[in-house]
């Protein structure tokens, strides 16, 4: 890509840069953020990584909405994160005028862009930025499952002790305590992971899983995790960049599928150089759809909550 902007310059924000510099994905990338400093100096500490990690990518620093001009992607982790005992919920109203002023500032200086959210409560932002903005719904989606799938997989990983590279996961729903893992679809190289684990066991990883942020919340007390959030950022960043078509969870505007409208919530998705191409509805049983809809329940309370702000 020529050009990808970054909101926030803070941990995820600072990492996602690292990410996607390391990886090669942009010519440019710019670091914006209220803190002048912040952004400027986390610019030019990872433009001072380029020659030991072989990048060209140049990074630029600053707190003015201009310098999104002509972003092909634009990857928003503005906001106050959630401090410990808080639920993502909890940091909605602090959010919503950072996201207000954010959009607006795409809206007008990068019209075209793709705005690809991670800021919290995710789902809720997604939402309110399409109806913001009247983009398509290809342009406007969030991150979440592939982090908690990523979670997911280091989770069997370090219970069978295979290697993570042969784990797929999918999970589904929104971002919260009521996500969906879907076992199911779970596999190790291929084979179903319930011939590897037993289900209290299985039980266990999920649980963990649901709570997988507040656990390093909780462990870290002055930070939430950003290393794979950032990481999980860079991946889908990667499936556009190289219009690789894959099938990541991603938080979508659904427009009927999962018997859900008028919300945004993590569905298997195609993602290529037009962002969000397509949702691919996988077929739930009853269990499945149930843990869907209670999860859809919840988001759309913070909806409510979105109606009265
Ligand atoms: C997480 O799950 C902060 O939502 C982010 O770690």
């Amino acid at each position: 890509m020529n050009k990808i902007t970054i909101v926030g310059a803070g941990r995820v924000g600072e990492s996602t840069a690292q990410f996607i510099a390391a990886k090669n994905l942009s010519r440019e990338i710019v670091l914006l953020d209220i803190h002048k400093g912040a952004a400027q100096g986390a610019a030019l500490d990872i433009q001072e990584v380029s020659p030991l990690f072989c990048y060209d990518t140049r990074l630029i620093g600053g707190v003015d909405h201009r310098l999104m001009a002509d972003s092909e992607i634009i990857i928003i982790t503005a906001g106050l994160p959630r401090k410990p005992g808080m639920s993502r919920s909890d940091v909605l109203a602090s959010n919503i005028p950072i996201m207000d002023s954010v959009i607006d500032g795409a809206m007008q200086y990068a019209p075209d862009a793709i705005l690809l959210f991670v800021t919290n409560p995710v789902d809720v932002i997604t939402y309110f930025a399409f109806n913001k903005t009247g983009w398509p719904r290809n342009r406007i989606f969030g991150q979440a499952g592939v982090l908690d799938s990523s979670r997911m997989a280091s989770f069997i990983a370090m219970e069978t002790g295979f290697s993570s590279m042969d784990i797929d996961t999918m999970v589904l729903g929104g971002h919260g305590d009521t996500m969906v893992p879907m076992l199911r679809y779970c596999t190790i190289s291929g084979i179903p992971v319930e011939h590897f684990i037993e289900k209290d066991k299985l039980d266990a990883i999920v649980e963990r899983t649901r709570v997988g942020g507040a656990e390093i919340l909780g462990l870290r007390q002055i930070s939430s995790a950003y290393d794979a959030p950032a990481a999980s950022v860079a991946e889908m960043v990667d499936a556009i960049a190289h219009n690789r078509h894959r099938i990541l969870p991603t938080v979508c505007l659904l427009d009927g599928e999962y018997s859900q409208h008028d919300i945004a919530i993590g569905v298997p998705a195609v993602l290529g150089q037009s962002g969000m191409e397509s949702i691919i509805e996988l077929p739930m049983n009853a269990d499945e759809q149930a843990m869907f809809n209670h999860s859809a329940e919840l988001v759309r309370k913070d909806l409510a909550m979105l109606k009265t702000m």
